[in-house]
């Protein structure tokens, strides 16, 4: 079924397909979640705790796929055991020109400069704590992606990222900070060890009980993932995402020449190479997310094994379709 639904939606330009596919959803959640339920059949419950949080089962959903939250009532009827919304920033804004979103069906990989297109954290605040309010809220965790506005320079950066994660205090089971979009200018400077000195401890106060983590980008030299996983730990951050799209280009048959982000198979090698970096540096001090790639029981396995604590998805679902969630889920 899913190649035909697919053969279709890839008719469509990729962002067009992906605002029909999360519009529809949007507008009926529960009713989408009922009918994936029915068909994908029940998911082996796999809980675990790895950063202060009660995980379903240690396969979710990636930042960037539902940046406003609009379909979070649907995403475990998949099989996510935890779903991540965002990335969303302290002011609302339109992203960068279109088209940005771009597929690459012969290596199963996509390239975005979306540029944090998001309705603002007050937006998802609202929408969040009107699920709150109605006892409508999804049945595994939840956490917020936050970012840095276009408009805001690097220097204030502290201050956009707390005022966002203020007013999601409460209504997100935990942060992850966003450093790692290769897509706004200037975001990744903000990996740099000096800034994050600053940034982390800001944003942690913040967040009070809530756990914070770090994501970072593969595109980061070793020292530099040491340096920020050091600082993670020094700050009391509850974990790291590794990691975010690379702006490389290694290893893809078809270049489309467009700037922005690879995700997916491509990225596979090199973010498991610094996911074991990432790991290496932690030495068990604080648990690291894997993603990158995952399309295939075999590399959540491989991701798992290698001692990250999850493992997190986005690309995958777009070429492997909705069941992939539930069969990575039930082959671990
Ligand atoms: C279209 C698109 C938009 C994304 N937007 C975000 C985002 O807003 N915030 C973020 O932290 N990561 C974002 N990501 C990165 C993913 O969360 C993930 O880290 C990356 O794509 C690697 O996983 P994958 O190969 O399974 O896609 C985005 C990825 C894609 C493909």
């Amino acid at each position: 079924m899913w190649p035909l639904v697919r053969s279709v939606l890839f008719l469509l330009d990729a962002e067009h397909a992906h605002e029909l596919t999360i519009g529809a959803i949007a507008a009926a959640p529960r009713a989408w979640g009922s009918l994936f339920t029915a068909a994908i059949g029940s998911v082996p419950s796999k809980p675990s705790r790895p950063f202060g949080v009660e995980l379903a089962n240690p396969i979710g959903l990636a930042a960037g796929l539902d940046k406003d939250g609009r379909a979070a009532l649907f995403w475990p009827a998949l099989g996510f055991g935890f779903v991540e919304v965002g990335t969303v920033t302290a002011h609302a804004q339109p992203g960068n020109e279109r088209p940005r979103l771009f597929r690459l069906p012969d290596d199963r990989a996509l390239i975005n400069r979306m540029g944090f297109n998001n309705h603002g954290s007050q937006a998802l605040a609202d929408r969040l704590r009107a699920l709150k309010d109605a006892g409508r809220w999804p049945r595994v965790p939840l956490g917020a992606n936050i970012g840095k506005s276009k408009l805001t320079p690097n220097e204030d950066a502290a201050q956009d990222y707390v005022t966002s994660v203020t007013r999601l205090r409460g209504l997100a089971d935990w942060f992850t900070v966003n450093v790692s979009s290769p897509n706004t200018p200037g975001l990744r400077d903000l990996q740099d060890k000096d800034v994050l000195a600053r940034l982390l401890p800001a944003v942690k106060a913040a967040a009070g009980d809530t756990p914070v983590l770090l994501k970072l980008a593969p595109d980061l030299e070793d020292d530099a993932i040491g340096a920020a996983v050091d600082l993670a730990v020094e700050h009391g951050f509850a974990g790291v995402v590794a990691t975010n799209t690379t702006i490389t280009r290694t290893g893809l048959r078809t270049d489309p020449g467009q700037a922005g982000g690879l995700s997916g198979a491509p990225l596979r090698p090199l973010a498991r190479a610094k996911i074991a970096v990432a790991l290496k540096a932690a030495a068990g001090r604080i648990p690291i997310v894997g993603a990158g790639g995952v399309s295939e029981p075999e590399h959540a396995r491989d991701l798992l094994a290698l001692g990250c604590c999850a493992v997190q998805v986005y690309t995958g679902l777009i070429y492997e379709g909705p069941g992939l969630p539930a069969r990575l889920v039930r082959a671990l």
